[in-house]
């Protein structure tokens, strides 16, 4: 039908996605250093090697990846990805950036987690349509590589919203495999995702329709879904949709976190975070973020300040651990934010801190091993999106915590969905009543603490990673 790859010919299984397994660092003398990558989506997909011989398909992201795609052809090297069979593609870095930045990041991740709100508006002039023929040409590279890749009647399955067009696309090039594309956002309903010109909406809806099965993480982003094609191209026509909610990887967390690496920033950790007056352990209020708008990290902040006001009697008695982690720099709203979120801490920090004592202890600088460290010393945490696919720290918390920890969630996270009954429930928006549930958490005794976060974990670990990704598979093979 196509031209087959020469390097790795024939897939049975194939994955898709923006942000593949690793990524590489090119170091000043040109020597590169592979380093895991980071986000939900790789959390998720990182136990389909061992489950499986999948080739994953995916994109250079920097500098390094490209140097390694040279010299590799694209077929990394298995000692660099844990043994995943991993396809790199060279994208040209203005047609990546465009399609990344200006379509993905911007106009699409901002539609589905509802971000847009005056003065904060988009724009579909002239810029947003190279933008999208970007993303259209983007899309082919991926749809080409996969069509290349795929042995006859294979299974590929695409991710994100990244790659809306390629089911449709890819089954143009190569009518005999079966295509499944998972969404690991929300999805928007039909009356913000119209906000989109119409032709965008439709083509976008028509690409997702290409494939044989479609995944969304809660029934909530799967009904939006459904009723954005009801109004825009008259229903979801023969494509099945399913809801499969990725779980947190218990086996993984729990050995992971044992190790002599995390002790160590715990034992830091527990020096920052001092001693209350009475010599106890100061409480904690942890979150670990990409520093990213929908995580609603400010008003996070908010929300604590309002506590201290509202119950002084928490002063030198608790600190606000918050990790947020740069994310999307090249954006100028992504750096503005996160200036935002650093200015807020300081603010906190000199209006309420003594000498003995500073209330927020701010870290932007990615530290697995140190996110680890926090969620075993959580007392608290607080996950509060503005709109969340399904927020996997709300999942990995109650599973590696030490203390018992109270789970303070907006409901607006895919999470909620599972989480709810056992976790203080927030509207994001409210920042009053987020102090309030935090003064509750902080209140809670231990034993219903303890009770909460059993359960808690036991929910959270219900659809581990692998037996996730299996059961689409299984399920496009049908
Ligand atoms: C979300 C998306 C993923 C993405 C991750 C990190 O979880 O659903 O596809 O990889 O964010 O974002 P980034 O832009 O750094 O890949």
């Amino acid at each position: 039908v196509s031209e087959r790859s020469a390097v790795q010919a024939g897939a049975e299984v194939l994955v898709a996605s923006n942000r593949g397994p690793v990524s590489y660092a090119l170091g000043e003398d040109g020597a590169l250093t592979a380093k895991r990558g980071g986000g939900g989506l790789v959390s998720g997909l990182s136990a389909i090697g061992p489950a499986t011989d999948a080739v994953w398909v995916c994109a250079a992201l920097g500098d390094g990846d490209r140097e390694a795609v040279r010299q590799t052809g694209g077929a990394l090297d298995p000692g660099d990805t844990g043994g995943q069979r991993v396809r790199m593609l060279d994208i040209p870095a203005e047609v990546h950036a465009a399609a990344y930045n200006g379509i993905a990041n911007s106009v699409l991740w901002f539609v589905h987690h509802m971000l847009y709100q005056t003065p904060l508006e988009p724009a579909f002039g002239a810029e947003f349509r190279a933008q999208w023929a970007s993303y259209e040409a983007y899309n082919r590279a991926f749809a080409q590589a996969l069509a290349d890749e795929a042995a006859e009647g294979a299974a590929v399955l695409v991710q994100d919203y990244h790659l809306a067009l390629v089911p449709g696309m890819l089954r143009e090039l190569r009518p005999d495999v079966r295509i499944a594309h998972f969404s690991h956002t929300p999805w928007a309903p039909p009356e913000y995702f119209r906000m989109l010109p119409d032709d965008i909406a439709e083509q976008l809806l028509r690409g997702m329709l290409g494939a044989d099965q479609l995944g969304f993480l809660t029934h909530r982003w799967a009904d939006a879904f459904a009723g954005c094609c009801a109004a825009v191209v008259g229903g979801t026509g023969n494509t099945r949709i399913a809801v499969h909610g990725l779980g947190a990887d218990a086996e993984f967390l729990r050995e992971r976190s044992r190790r002599a690496d995390v002790d160590e920033r715990q034992a830091t950790l527990r020096e920052q975070i001092g001693t209350d007056p009475d010599g106890a352990p100061r409480r904690t209020i942890v979150r670990v973020d990409r520093t990213e708008l929908s995580k609603n990290i400010v008003r996070g902040l908010l929300a604590y300040r309002q506590l201290l006001v509202d119950h002084p009697s928490w002063r030198e008695r608790v600190v606000h651990v918050a990790f947020a982690y740069p994310s999307r720099q090249d954006l100028a709203v992504y750096r503005e934010y996160t200036a935002e979120v650093g200015r807020v801490a300081e603010e906190i920090n000199s209006e309420y801190g003594t000498p003995s004592w500073r209330p927020v202890e701010l870290h932007v600088k990615d530290d697995f091993a140190r996110s680890l460290a926090a969620y075993r010393l959580a007392d608290v945490a607080l996950v509060n999106p503005i709109r969340d696919g399904m927020n996997l720290v709300a999942k990995e918390i109650p599973v590696v915590s030490e203390q018992g920890c109270v789970l303070v969630l907006s409901r607006e996270a895919g999470a909620h969905e599972e989480l709810g009954t056992d976790a203080l429930t927030v509207n994001p928006y409210d920042v009053t009543g987020t102090a309030r549930a935090l003064h509750e958490a902080l209140s809670m005794d231990a034993g219903e603490r303890a009770a909460r976060t059993q359960r808690l974990a036991a929910a959270a670990t219900a659809l581990p990673p692998a037996q996730w990704f299996l059961e689409q598979l299984r399920a496009l093979k049908g």
